[in-house]
């Protein structure tokens, strides 16, 4: 139909042609294409589905914030993450979405938080001993972050309910589950191949295999008279508005399974980069160490900030329009799929001094403009987990920073964008303990 507006639209012969590199490393090419037609382009996605990519603030908040009513998740990681890890807040889509956020929000309220502290202080201490013994050697801090942080998540919903055995199962499953999911998502054309060869029923039953552990936590649970004060607690407590009653078990396990997916690769990649990043840039790691307790606080917030500008665990965040809109100058039908570039927008040099530079100071600038900083996305689908991220990762840091130097030995780490934005090779790094009387002192 005419009528519409598209914005300027990248070669299609082209994308065809990079069509294979696309798929190993889509932000080349995609940062080429913002050079050549703007920070709002139109392209077309596998050369067949016509879709729009934008860097620009103002129309990722109209689409996602603004007119949120009028765009839903695609089916991309939906259909696919949905199957295996089931219907809840981030897979779940209209109605049944709006009454699982309102059910859950409350339990993530800052405050509420604050509440898991000793429960996340807990593991990062025993992560800390447990590096005691690996200071002879060097070691990849992405490995040791996903598992930190699936700890993290783990006794934050079920304290100590779920035994050592259950949850090492449980994280293998989960993990390979990941990869799976990211090989669906990123392979369509193999789809036929993976449904014929089995290797779907064979996820499917791994997925399986992930909620009954979580079942029987659950089953154990519901019998407890003293139920301990963490997120499982919260979610079995919680009752709907309209009708008073909870979440049945299926719900539960949903809901459970996927603030483990969600919840921790997220913050594991976070904190890779910024462990990456502080050893490049020594003298920004020095600056924390040698600064008193307040000081450190606020710097290693900055860093944090600093490294999710740079390198954004949630890459891209992707809509789909339910009716024809208007965004900017264009006038674009029902149907139009939307890719939210964070990544591009955090590097946007029409809103940030030296986009590509690591400088974690900047975010001491009060009149530093933050329109064009979407981490955790933005309206009513935003992160629910960002208070607890950003409380799990300066936690995280501090202890890191405190207790050890950090030699990173890897010389480039290459961005891994899968369904997060992964370090691609090892973040090799050798630790040795820090000075007694330095750490008395700090
Ligand atoms: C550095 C860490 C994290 C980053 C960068 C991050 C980023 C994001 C982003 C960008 C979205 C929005 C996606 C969209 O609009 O399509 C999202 C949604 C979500 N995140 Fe996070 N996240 C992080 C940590 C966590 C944690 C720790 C949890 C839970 C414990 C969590 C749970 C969720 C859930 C459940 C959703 C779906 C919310 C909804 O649609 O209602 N995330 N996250």
């Amino acid at each position: 139909m005419s009528g519409f507006k598209y914005p300027p639209t990248a070669d299609r012969i082209k994308g065809l042609l990079q069509a294979g590199r696309f798929i190993r490393n889509p932000i080349s090419i995609i940062d080429q294409t913002v050079v050549d037609y703007g920070t709002t382009y139109t392209f077309y996605m596998g050369g067949m589905q016509k879709a729009v990519l934008t860097t620009d603030p103002e129309a990722a908040r109209h689409v996602l914030q603004k007119n949120h009513k009028a765009y839903e998740k695609s089916v991309i990681v939906t259909d696919i993450l949905g199957k295996y890890v089931g219907h809840g807040l981030l897979t779940a889509t209209g109605e049944y979405w709006l009454r699982q956020r309102r059910l859950i929000q409350p339990g993530f309220h800052k405050r509420k938080i604050e509440s898991l502290v000793t429960l996340m202080q807990t593991e990062v201490d025993r992560c800390m001993d447990r590096w005691k013994d690996k200071a002879a050697n060097p070691f990849d801090a992405y490995a040791e972050m996903n598992q930190l942080t699936f700890r993290i998540v783990a006794s934050a919903l079920f304290s100590t309910s779920l035994e050592e055995h259950g949850l090492m199962q449980l994280s293998q499953l989960i993990s390979t589950l990941q990869s799976f999911i990211i090989r669906e998502v990123r392979q369509p054309y193999k789809r036929w191949w993976f449904k014929i060869s089995g290797r779907i029923r064979k996820h499917l039953d791994m997925a399986e295999g992930a909620r009954d552990i979580i079942r029987e936590v659950i089953r154990e649970r519901r019998k407890e008279a003293n139920k301990p004060d963490d997120l499982l607690t919260m979610l079995l407590e919680s009752v709907y508005e309209d009708t008073g009653e909870g979440m049945d078990d299926e719900q539960l396990i949903d809901e459970c399974l996927i603030l483990f997916v969600a919840g921790h690769e997220t913050s594991a990649n976070a904190l890779s980069w910024a462990i990456y990043l502080l050893g490049k840039h020594r003298d920004e790691l020095e600056k924390i160490q040698q600064s008193g307790p307040e000081e450190k606080k606020t710097r290693i917030r900055n860093v944090v900030l600093e490294t999710m500008r740079l390198y954004p665990p949630g890459w891209v965040v992707d809509r789909i329009s339910l009716q024809e809109d208007q965004v900017l100058d264009y006038h674009l039908p029902k149907d139009t799929l939307w890719m939210i570039y964070i990544r591009g927008m955090h590097r946007n040099p029409a809103y940030w001094k030296s986009p590509d530079q690591f400088v974690p100071d900047r975010w001491n600038d009060e009149s530093l403009d933050r329109k064009a900083y979407m981490p955790f996305g933005a309206g009513p689908r935003l992160c629910i987990g960002e208070h607890f991220a950003m409380m799990e990762m300066e936690l995280i840091l501090s202890a890191v920073l405190t207790r050890w130097d950090i030699e990173l030995l890897t010389a480039v780490v290459h961005e891994q964008p899968l369904v997060t934005l992964r370090p691609e090779e090892e973040v090799l790094i050798a630790i040795s303990a820090r000075d007694v009387q330095t750490l008395n002192d700090e």
